[in-house]
């Protein structure tokens, strides 16, 4: 992990590329929200953070909803959504047809998310997740490409809007 660290530092330092992340929780993901954010700028990353800014309580799906809108405008392709159990607004998330968030508790599921899945959304539980577990998840989820093959199929499907269909 040090050294995806360090290409990315160089990566700015050579006035390559950086990849810009998008991040936004609610309340109750505020202050998970402000630490990895912060651990992405120290990584290299620009970050587009897209709220809360303070503790007021809000809606989730209204966050998870700029975060969609944010990545179908560019230049952020890959988000990070945090409520309190992750739960809500990932659900609202997947309401939009280009996203597929995953609600990841650990470094495994950030590491299949991104393989099999294809995530271009990491969602965390402020509440239900350790803090030094989520910064290993955001590392994973970032560090990890999507294998493609037979997994390109099914996430192909995943972009269909269906009604429940009969019988
Ligand atoms: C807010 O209290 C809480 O319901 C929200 O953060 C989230 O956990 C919902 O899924």
């Amino acid at each position: 992990m040090v050294a995806f660290v360090r290409f990315r530092s160089i990566d700015r330092a050579a006035g390559a590329h950086v990849e810009t992340i998008a991040i936004a929780s609610d309340h109750a993901g505020l202050d998970l929200k402000d630490l990895l954010a912060a651990q992405l700028r120290v990584d290299g990353f620009d970050v587009l953070d897209l709220g809360v800014k303070d503790a007021t309580s809000v809606d989730y799906p209204d966050y998870a909803d700029r975060l969609a809108d944010a990545l179908a405008r560019g230049p952020a392709r890959r988000g990070v959504l945090i409520c309190g159990t992750g739960i809500g607004i990932s659900i609202a998330a997947n309401r939009h047809a280009h996203v597929r968030a995953a609600l990841c508790h650990d470094a495994t599921t950030a590491r299949f998310c991104r393989a099999h899945n294809d995530a271009n959304v990491l969602a965390l539980g402020a509440r239900t997740t350790g803090v030094e577990v989520a910064r290993d998840c955001l590392k994973v989820f970032l560090a990890t490409a999507f294998e493609g093959g037979r997994h390109a199929r099914r996430v192909d499907k995943l972009a269909r809007v269906r009604e429940p269909q009969p019988g």
